[in-house]
């Protein structure tokens, strides 16, 4: 029988990698605490209506990517493509607004049957950030909020393997008008169009100038922009933002071509991709403006920013190509003692706050030692039948060979010394 495998485009993250998944969360946290945004957790599952109209009837996310399915209550419900949406619907329904702005941030999984490719799967992983309520569409959110993601790739290493896009989509009515317009001239080169790019002429025009097609790319280039149809309003608005930028020193590219893929935005929007990849592909980060977000679904009329990562994309940018797991503080190397005694002396250790990984079979002590040190552990932690008699263990540096034979009861905090001793001189190194 061969083995049940994973559903395609969801896939497992192994220990190898889940140290840099959790380097990453936890300096999202830390960065998105020092903005003042609190995390907020909202259910894997919402209810399908959620998503439809906001998202878009006619974006690729509610046509074709949703897991929607009727449960046996007989309700539409759905796991969640995003979760700007259902964090609005929170927001509301517990009134978090009402000091003025509520700042949240979520992370977790998010589903979309698109398909599957590199940095593309059907369930991955986000990280985001929104910041709802307000009298005003407030420029400087939507600059704190691109400064936090730029805050993070300092933090991550990564702030020169990206670049930042951003565009705006003007007012509801100017960007009606535009579509009109701009449906009006893909219409009339339509025979150049791929056909794609042809089912989207009436309802969804505005995406074709994100088309990867080569034809498509090619008809857009001469295609209205939206930035000419922009009033006064909008363009002070954009004009702010990137004045905000400016005084933050975070470069960015004005691309008219930026429109994003779902329904519900207004004025700014942005995506951080990787340096090289111009068409934005596989874009990082991406967000922007939802103003009329919450009345569309029946809460409050409130103003709403906000972004979110990708955990997997960001992941495969942090990491080198020989990823390891995090190493344990140390080896254990039962050499002759007692399976009793090494338990007890290994719980110690973990009491004491030092990681144990014990090593498995017998054999050569030298030959064990050499495993230890592949694993990376910076100490090895040898019991023999001598150390069991003295009521001790023996404590080895692999660094340097530097060895102790601290009591039982000493030995975790001989092992956090050496531990600190040999980080020390590294950092002098340095
Ligand atoms: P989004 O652009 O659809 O925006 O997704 C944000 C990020 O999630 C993308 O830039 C990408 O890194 C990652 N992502 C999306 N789909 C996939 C996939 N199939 N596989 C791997 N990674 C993926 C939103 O979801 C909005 N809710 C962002 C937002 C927040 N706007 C305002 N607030």
């Amino acid at each position: 029988m061969t083995l049940i495998p994973s559903v395609r485009g969801m896939r497992d993250v192994p220990p190898a990698d889940t140290g840099e998944w959790r380097r990453a969360e936890s300096a999202a946290a830390a960065c998105f605490a020092l903005y003042g945004y609190g995390e907020i957790r909202t259910p894997i599952v919402e209810r399908a209506e959620l998503f439809r109209r906001q998202l878009g009837e006619h974006s690729d996310i509610v046509q074709k990517e949703m897991y929607a399915f009727v449960d046996l209550s007989g309700e539409e419900l759905c796991l969640r493509p995003e979760a700007t949406v259902p964090t609005v619907r929170a927001a509301a329904a517990a009134n978090l607004h009402r000091g003025g702005i509520a700042r949240l941030w979520y992370g977790g999984p998010m589903f979309r049957r698109e398909r599957p490719q590199k940095g593309r799967r059907r369930q991955f992983w986000q990280l985001g950030v929104e910041a709802i309520g307000g009298g005003a569409p407030d420029p400087e959110i939507d600059a704190e909020q691109i400064t936090i993601a730029a805050r993070l790739w300092k933090m991550l290493k990564v702030e020169n393997r990206v670049q930042l896009f951003i565009n705006n989509l003007g007012a509801p009515a100017e960007r009606a008008a535009y579509r009109r317009k701009l449906s009006e001239y893909f219409r009339r080169r339509e025979s150049d169009l791929d056909a794609a790019s042809r089912a989207r002429i009436s309802d969804n025009p505005m995406r074709i100038l994100d088309s990867k097609d080569a034809a498509a790319i090619a008809v857009a280039k001469d295609a209205p922009l939206l930035r000419e149809m922009l009033g006064a309003e909008s363009r002070r608005h954009l004009e702010r933002v990137q004045f905000a930028l400016d005084a933050a020193g975070i470069p960015f590219c004005e691309t008219p071509s930026l429109v994003r893929g779902l329904d519900y935005y207004n004025l700014t929007v942005f995506e951080w991709a990787e340096k090289d990849d111009d068409r934005r592909q596989n874009a990082i980060c991406g967000g922007g403006r939802y103003d009329g977000l919450s009345a569309q679904i029946g809460g409050p009329p409130l103003h709403g920013c906000g972004f979110a990562l990708g955990l997997d994309r960001l992941v495969a940018l942090m990491q080198n190509d020989n990823a390891v797991a995090d190493p344990p503080d140390c080896v254990l190397l039962a050499a002759g003692a007692n399976a009793d005694y090494c338990i007890r002396a290994a719980e110690m250790l973990r009491d004491g706050g030092i990681s144990v990984l014990r090593q498995d079979g017998g054999g050569n002590l030298a030959r064990r030692l050499k495993k230890a040190d592949a694993s990376r552990a910076p100490l090895a932690i040898i019991i023999g039948e001598d150390e069991e008699r003295r009521g001790e263990v023996s404590v080895k540096r692999m660094q340097d060979g530097v060895q102790h034979s601290p009591p039982l009861a000493e030995a975790a905090a001989t092992a956090a010394k050496l531990i600190a001793e040999s980080a020390n001189k590294s950092g002098q190194n340095k």
